[in-house]
């Protein structure tokens, strides 16, 4: 366990997952942590749908790939045009083979939503990375339209999915990609 400072600057986007499965209770645990979040008029909105089958995480990743392609043929001068080739890629999983996806969704009609989910996902990718865990924000996991596959995952039409994390123990860590220094607009006394 890190002190925070320390965890601060450990924490990275991992990429890379030993062959080995993370237990429940561990899961449960940073899924407890990531409550601690804030959340506006503390609604705590968030709701998690937990995906540790490697074939259903394969799925989700075709499924997702498949709409990205479908929004790009839709609107060509999508920004989503930058992963043109690696999505047209059979092999590439957008999970990197992770062994787990953590969904973190909410309901629609929750104005703050994206951000109360976002807090949680940051507390998830905290708490995770104490635990000696990799995480990932996947955002190009999250379009999924299927309704069989979102009710395999709980995720019902009220809800809409705004982080989708994957959790694994790390194989390698990356270096700290360059971070600029903070842009101070003024500081009032
Ligand atoms: C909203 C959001 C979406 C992201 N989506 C992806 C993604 O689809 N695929 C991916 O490999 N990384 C994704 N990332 C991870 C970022 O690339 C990563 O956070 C950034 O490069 C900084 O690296 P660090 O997290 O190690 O500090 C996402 C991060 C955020 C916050």
């Amino acid at each position: 366990m890190h002190d925070f400072q320390t965890l601060l600057r450990k924490r990275r986007s991992v990429r890379e997952f030993a062959d080995r499965e993370v237990p429940e209770g561990l899961i449960r645990d940073i899924l407890r942590e990531s409550c601690l979040a804030p959340s506006a008029m503390n609604r705590q909105p968030w709701r998690f749908s937990v995906v540790a089958n490697r074939s259903t995480i394969r799925r989700l990743s075709d499924e997702s790939k498949k709409n990205l392609l479908a929004d790009l043929e839709a609107d060509p001068a999508s920004p989503i045009r930058r992963y043109e080739d690696l999505l047209r890629n059979p092999g590439f999983n957008v999970f990197y083979d992770a062994p787990c996806v953590i969904y973190i969704c909410g309901p629609c009609e929750v104005n703050s939503l994206q951000v109360d989910c976002a807090l949680a996902a940051s507390y998830l990718m905290f708490s995770a990375a104490a635990r000696g865990l990799g995480t990932c924000w996947v955002a190009l996991g999250a379009n999924l339209r299927d309704p069989a596959l979102l009710g395999e995952l709980g995720i019902t039409a009220d809800l809409r999915i705004v982080a989708p994390v994957i959790v694994g123990f790390p194989k390698a860590v990356p270096e700290l990609p360059e971070r600029n220094e903070p842009v101070i607009l003024g500081v009032l006394r």
